[in-house]
């Protein structure tokens, strides 16, 4: 083979690794999602049936929740919230079992950013905070839920 062939190939070869590295990477994520209670990385492999839909994609990226202010997904949100967390953290938000999520006071140290919020819903915290995804939770739909609580602070 001639060093002309060679290079070519080896030009060829770069080229093919340029384009299959980025659809190697399991995961495109740009925020680092850690667990509440120890900063471990957290697993966000889709659960059973669960689609990683665009507005989960987008929120991996830059950590902005899609869903913010719009009426669709708050409206499937409150549902979720209903069936899903208001036994403890009550109707309106302001906490019974589990802590108020709309004041100002926070138990875990990022639950007031929508990433923090995700990493708890997602994987848990303390005690009665259990993982969500365990349960059957679809990560677009913690993103509802998350859209939703954001209507209850005053
Ligand atoms: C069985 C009771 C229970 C249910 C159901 C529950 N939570 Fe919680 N939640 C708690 C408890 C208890 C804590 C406090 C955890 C801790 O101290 O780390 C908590 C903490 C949180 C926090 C962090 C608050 C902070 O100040 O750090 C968020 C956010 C949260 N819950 C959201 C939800 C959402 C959303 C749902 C429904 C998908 C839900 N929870 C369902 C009991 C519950």
């Amino acid at each position: 083979m001639t060093i002309r062939a060679l290079k070519t190939q080896a030009v060829a070869l770069a080229a093919a690794l340029l384009l299959v590295a980025p659809l190697a990477t399991p995961s495109l994520a740009d925020v680092e999602f850690k667990h509440a209670l120890d900063d471990s990385v957290l697993d966000l492999a889709p659960i059973k049936g669960e689609e990683i839909t665009d507005a989960v994609k987008s929120f991996y990226k830059d950590g902005v929740n899609p869903y913010s202010g719009n009426a669709e997904a708050i409206a499937a949100g409150k549902t979720l919230y209903e069936d899903n967390c208001q036994a403890c953290h009550l109707e309106d938000g302001r906490g019974g079992m589990g802590p108020s999520l709309i004041d100002d006071i926070y138990v875990n140290a990022r639950a007031n950013t929508d990433v923090g919020m995700f990493e708890i819903i997602h994987s848990g915290a303390s005690g009665a905070m259990r993982s969500f995804s365990e349960r059957g939770l679809k990560q677009d739909e913690m993103l509802k839920i998350i859209a939703y609580i954001h209507t209850l602070k005053k």
